[in-house]
């Protein structure tokens, strides 16, 4: 008997050894320990030993239970700690590992919004509004009200979709001008917005669909040197302030006189190269004071109210301005292209 707790001793103790979780702990002490256990087993045999016998195995089976409770102990101590090691190992967030892709990439605004909004902000600073009319517009508005009456020759300066004999696809902001004139409280100044449409072979610099801002401002006394100061000072908003600007000599039959704004070349600087054909100028749009048969046309006496106003291609600042070489992209809206734009 004495042999048999030697053995239950070593062995609970080697398979101890082995025990890798709580559960199994807690099965081996059943075992060994419990009620029904192995050494309680053997306390129960014990009547037909000497009384003697009796004390000395109860004194050595104390110790054994004893012992072995106090090495139980220590493993499950033990396995406790290591499970809180393997959990911190397994929640552990490696700081370093690249972060996830958005579901969706972020977009980007078009260069033509970014330039209308450039100009703009300029212009909302010396007071300006904004104003919008009809994409789809009445050849009276687009044409006759802006002084090119039916089968005037300048007519043709613009290839124009018709949608049937009075109406069309407006060719211009310009017909805003006269819907401003006719429903506004004078003075005014307006920064006119929008999408136009002309009879074009799409190729690098031309698309039938393009986007103009219409300047035009009615006062009683403006002169040709605020136009200039006007359009100075969001060019230089636009393209930085050692751009210069100057009028030259032009035709529109809604201005008079009529002039075009070149600003100094962005490539060069003035010097003169190859995008500005050894000039050191770059054309950017039409300008003038106001013809006063189109004040007349919308209801005012042109004696009493003088305006200026002019057109600027969004799409041809934009070009100017990044750098692109084919005005196509800017409507193709390939995402590769406006990311660029962040
Ligand atoms: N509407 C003209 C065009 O599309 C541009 C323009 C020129 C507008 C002179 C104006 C202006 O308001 O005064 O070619």
């Amino acid at each position: 008997m004495f042999d048999e707790l030697k053995e239950i001793r070593e062995t609970a103790l080697k398979e101890l050894e082995n025990v890798k979780n709580a559960d199994e702990l807690g099965e081996l002490s059943t075992a060994v320990l419990g009620r029904g256990g192995k050494l309680t087993a053997i306390l129960r045999t014990m009547g037909k030993l000497s009384a003697e016998e009796r004390a000395e195995l109860g004194k050595r089976a104390n110790l054994v239970k004893q012992e072995l409770a106090e090495r139980f102990e220590e493993r499950k101590a033990k396995l406790g700690e290591l499970a809180e090691q393997l959990k911190i190992e397994r929640e552990a967030i490696d700081v370093t590992m690249p972060g996830k892709r958005r579901a969706a990439p972020m977009g980007a605004l078009n260069p033509l919004t970014l330039v209308y909004r450039e100009i703009r902000d300029a212009l909302v600073g010396l007071g300006f509004t904004t104003f919008e009319g009809p994409e789809v517009e009445y050849d009276e508005y687009n044409f006759t009200l802006l002084n090119l009456p039916p089968n005037h020759p300048a007519r043709d300066m613009q290839d124009t979709f018709y949608i049937n004999d009075k109406v069309l696809l407006r060719t211009h902001t310009s017909p805003c001008e006269a819907r401003a004139l006719k429903t506004l409280d004078l003075p005014f100044r307006l920064v006119i917005p929008g999408r136009c449409f002309r009879v074009d072979e799409p190729d690098a610099s031309h698309s039938p669909v393009f986007m103009q801002m219409e300047g035009l401002v009615v006062d009683k006394n403006v002169s040709l040197a605020d136009l200039k100061g006007t359009i100075d000072s969001f060019v230089k908003a636009v393209f930085g302030e050692n751009v210069e600007s100057r009028l030259r000599p032009s035709y529109f039959p809604f201005t008079e006189p009529s002039a075009e704004v070149d600003i100094s070349c962005t490539i060069c600087g003035g010097k003169g190269c190859s995008s500005c054909k050894g000039t050191g100028w770059m054309e950017i749009m039409g300008c003038g004071i106001t013809n006063p048969h189109e004040i007349e046309n919308c209801g005012h006496s042109s004696d009493e109210w003088r305006a200026f106003a002019w057109g600027v291609g969004v799409d041809r600042v934009a070009c100017l301005k990044y750098g692109i070489s084919d005005i196509r992209l800017i409507y193709e809206g390939d995402g590769r292209f406006l990311s660029q734009f962040k």
